[in-house]
């Protein structure tokens, strides 16, 4: 695949053998491997052959990990370490306050019809367990203002809105700020899922103002399974009651009496990590802000998939989704004579036979590019090519 003369595009995929393999164009779902994060887990998991998982200096060692992953996270997001809890996955954040605010039966909470099942299963278990009603507000329907949308669903019965930066869906970046002050006018707490945003364009949370932020390490930041991150506004979290409480949750505690929780994000996290992942996790965060750069990763996502739009209108048969403010997804349909031509699982199977990674997004009849920062452009042009002639050949 042509680099062109971008030295830092060398660098970057020369730490990701598995692009000499496939076309990677699935970041959303799970983003490449880099060698030196590989390198960082099997490191510390070989450490741990020979040394005891136990004793001061291994919990010093873990503690400082920790640390260091959350200040990375923290600067990636732009708020205070101690507001960032370390989890295993987006979803983990979301059920963590979606179940965490301080329900009663009646109580209402808004979320829109183009978020993940990692938005929308914690609200069905608080819709079972407390009797809370789930509004779903229609960003599907044109024309429609996204902010007018889910604001007119909140009632004085609302406790919190649930919805995703940028949709894994539409591929759509949803107007948070905008929604979120209109929340707050409410008294209304706004969790945001941000899977397909976090190390896809830039993020400010407290600019965005969201109370709470959740993000994984799989994704956009190319970081290990299992690691994540749940950001909680100094001011919103003592408004989420504790579901799951272990000496990770606690600053002291009284083995019968009771237990005083942190006072801040840190609250949210579990008790034994598996330090491999996080060494991991650090060493992705690391490569991302120091190897990689935010800024060049996010200008080149974008770019991608603006790019991505371009070519796939061009293309007979296919409608693209996404619209013009969009992070590093592009979702289209395909359209032939106005009926449906080959279906989206058909089609991707297709492409991986070739081995082009995309996925279908089955509530859209739809398909899903993701364009990462160490994509080429002939890597998007041969994508294209491809959906272009299995379109014109089914
Ligand atoms: C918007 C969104 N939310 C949540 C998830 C689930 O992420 P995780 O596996 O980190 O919980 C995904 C995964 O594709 C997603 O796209």
């Amino acid at each position: 695949m042509s680099t062109g003369n971008d030295p830092r595009l060398i660098e970057v995929r020369s730490e990701l053998p598995v692009l000499g393999v496939v076309n990677y164009l699935n970041t959303g779902s799970a983003g490449p491997l880099p060698r030196v994060v590989a390198d960082a887990v099997a490191e510390a998991a070989t450490a741990q052959v020979a040394e005891p998982r136990t004793g001061s200096a291994y919990y010093e060692r873990v503690e400082a990990v920790k640390d260091a992953c959350r200040a990375a996270v923290a600067g990636m997001l732009g708020c205070l370490p101690t507001e960032i809890a370390l989890t295993h996955n987006t979803t983990e954040g979301m059920n963590f306050v979606s179940l965490g605010v301080n329900w009663v039966p009646g109580d209402e909470a808004v979320t829109t019809n183009v978020e993940h099942q990692g938005a929308l299963l914690p609200l069905w278990v608080v819709k079972e367990r407390y009797g809370v009603t789930v509004k779903t507000a229609d960003l599907l329907s044109a024309p429609c203002d996204p902010v007018d949308a889910v604001v007119r669903l909140i009632t004085p019965r609302t406790k919190l809105v649930s919805l995703s930066h940028v949709s894994y869906s539409t591929g759509d970046v949803l107007p948070i700020a905008e929604i979120v002050a209109e929340a707050h006018e409410r008294g209304v707490l706004v969790l945001v899922d941000g899977a397909q945003s976090f190390g896809a364009l830039p993020v400010d949370v407290v600019a965005l103002g969201a109370d709470f932020y959740s993000v994984p390490g799989q994704k956009w930041l190319c970081g290990p399974e299992g690691t994540g991150a749940l950001y909680s506004s100094q001011a919103a979290v003592s408004q989420i009651r504790t579901t799951f409480a272990s000496y990770g949750t606690v600053d002291a505690y009284n083995d019968y009496g009771g237990f005083l929780v942190r006072p801040d994000g840190r609250r949210f996290e579990q008790g034994t990590v598996h330090l491999p992942d996080l060494a991991g996790h650090l060493a992705a965060l690391e490569w991302m802000s120091r190897a990689v750069g935010d800024r060049w990763a996010h200008r080149r996502i974008h770019d991608l998939a603006a790019s991505a739009r371009t070519l796939l209108a061009g293309v007979e048969g296919v409608e693209v989704v996404t619209g013009n403010d969009h992070a590093g997804l592009v979702t289209f349909r395909i359209i032939r004579d106005g009926a449906q031509g080959m279906q989206p699982d058909d089609l991707v199977r297709e492409l991986a036979r070739r081995s082009i990674l995309i996925r279908s997004i089955e509530r859209l009849a739809a398909l899903r590019l993701s364009m990462g920062f160490f994509n080429t452009a002939d890597e998007l042009v041969d994508a294209v090519d491809a959906v272009s002639e299995l379109v014109r050949t089914s």
